[in-house]
């Protein structure tokens, strides 16, 4: 066991670590990667900095140890099993998911959440405060963690602060509704930087902090009432690691696996494919219904045009991804028995999660991605898709619900909620001409390439090293 040390420059803090740690019923112990797009861009980030991560394990009881995994060094916070149920599965998934996801399902809203949010977050602001040197710079990610600034402030008034919401932030209508709407935002007005997926969002916390706070605000701050802080609010969308994926993906077994991947399935004219965490923000029930309709009416058959979808197994114990796994898997079924032949399934439904290798070789199969969310911060998959795309082949269907699409306007948009619309976008991609697709990808790539991960973390890094302030030109990379 590597000896922890005391401090460290960088820290930050994350509901969840990089890895699992899944403990079977014989003792034994096997790390797995976590789900989600915030793992896959900060591990990057993090490989390339010295500095420790504090986030949970995925296992419920007393936290293990702190270990290093892929050279970051990994500092758990344990959640009992009240803990998960109540902060995890409950506040942040139940209450807040669904309000800052436009409530495609309710929210529900329970006080005893509250607190166990409150405790667990406590519980994140002191551990941090534990391992940050003096004058450290302290990232917060994500709407679990969103008391979390003010929490460390009071504790460690020495550091800097920044948080990073992955996902939407709400417009006040919605935000509004939350019973603790005043304390999520002073929690954030902790952070000396505040970084969100699209203007949009900091638009809306800028708002919701004048509305509902009456703090004073111009542009993109925000001033802190009783103090002399100013917080500022602002746009870096997240990205990929272009360079480490595109070299993997020209790996020559994952070039050899992809062609495998096509055999396996009978070589079809037509591959779709869709790769989500099996959540009701994916637009998951609205692509297989648009693919339904264009398998009724005869203009997509099998086994010419096949569907392979991924669904991440995702909170299994939160009663709206229960009622969603069902829904979507009584669809595939009902789907494959009208129009699946022997040997040539209409969808393969896969519910599994896969080594990156295996993710850049179905990539690289696939003829058309399929993106459909009707809300998502971000989505990476649209991203890690055209960067997989180096022989330039493909097309992306993509929400315009999705951050990503405010990056990538080339893409074959779609609004998800529009059925006929999506299955336009749907043939449009399979029909448009080889030379303009290639065209379309070498754009979509071009935007992914100039701005990766890594010049996403060193533009935050540098706006919260300059916060309140913007960064001056020769501080962003
Ligand atoms: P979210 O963060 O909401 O899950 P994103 O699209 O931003 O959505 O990120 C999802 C991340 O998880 C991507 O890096 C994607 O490659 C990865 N991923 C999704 N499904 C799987 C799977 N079945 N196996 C392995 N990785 C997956
Ligand atoms: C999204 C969220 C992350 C979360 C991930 C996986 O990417 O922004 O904060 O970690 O989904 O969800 P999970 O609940 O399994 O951590």
């Amino acid at each position: 066991m590597p000896s922890e040390r005391s401090t460290y420059d960088l820290v930050i803090a994350a509901n969840r670590l990089p890895v699992d740690r899944v403990t079977a019923d014989d003792g034994t112990v096997e790390i797995r990667r976590s789900p989600g797009g915030l793992v896959t861009a900060m591990e990057s980030v993090m490989r390339d900095h010295d500095g420790a991560w504090v986030g949970w394990a995925g296992e419920t009881g007393d936290a293990p140890e702190p270990f290093d995994d892929g050279g970051i060094h990994l500092h758990p916070v344990g959640l009992s099993a009240e803990d998960v149920a109540f902060y995890y599965e409950g506040f942040s998934n139940d209450t807040l998911w669904p309000i800052y996801h436009d409530v495609i399902v309710p929210a529900s809203f329970h006080r005893d959440w509250w607190q166990a949010y409150q405790r667990v977050n406590q519980r994140f602001a002191e551990a941090v405060a534990a391992l940050a040197a003096p004058g450290a710079t302290v990232w917060v990610h994500d709407y679990q963690l969103q008391l979390v600034p003010a929490m460390l402030r009071r504790l460690r008034p020495d550091v800097r602060i920044g948080w990073f919401d992955h996902i939407p932030f709400p417009p006040v209508e919605l935000f509004a509704q939350l019973p603790w709407r005043s304390q999520l935002l002073e929690g954030l007005l902790g952070a000396d930087f505040l970084g969100f997926q699209r203007q949009a969002d900091a638009r809306n916390f800028v708002r919701a902090c004048r509305q509902l706070l009456q703090a004073r605000t111009k542009r993109d701050l925000v001033h802190v009432e009783g103090s002399s802080r100013t917080v500022r609010a602002a746009a870096i969308p997240i990205s990929v690691d272009f360079k480490g994926l595109e070299r993997l993906a020209k790996q020559p077994e994952v070039m050899a696996r992809s062609a495998q991947i096509r055999e396996s399935l009978g070589n079809p004219k037509v591959l779709m494919l869709g790769v989500d965490r099996l959540d009701y923000t994916k637009g998951i029930r609205h692509r297989l219904k648009a693919y339904e309709e264009l398998l009724v009416e005869g203009r997509f058959s099998p086994p010419d045009v096949t569907l392979v979808q991924v669904a991440t197994p995702s909170r299994e114990r939160v009663g709206a991804y229960r009622t969603l796994r069902g829904e979507i898997e009584q669809t595939v079924g009902r789907i494959n028995g009208e129009y699946s032949r022997i040997g040539a399934p209409a969808v393969h439904y896969l519910h599994h999660s896969y080594p990156r290798e295996e993710m850049a070789a179905l990539f690289q199969a696939a003829d058309v991605m399929l993106v459909t969310p009707l809300r998502d911060g971000m989505n990476l998959v649209a991203k890690e898709y055209v960067t997989c795309r180096h022989d330039l082949g493909g097309a992306l269907v993509l929400s315009e619900f999705t951050g990503a699409w405010h990056e990538l306007h080339q893409a074959f948009a779609c609004n998800p909620h529009d059925i006929e619309g999506l299955k336009q976008a749907m043939v449009r991609a399979v029909n448009t001409p080889a030379k303009d697709r290639q065209r379309i990808m070498q754009a979509l790539r071009r935007r992914v390439s100039d701005h990766d991960v890594q010049r996403w973390a060193a533009r935050y890094l540098a706006a919260l090293r300059s916060a309140p302030d913007r960064p001056r030109l020769e501080q962003v990379a």
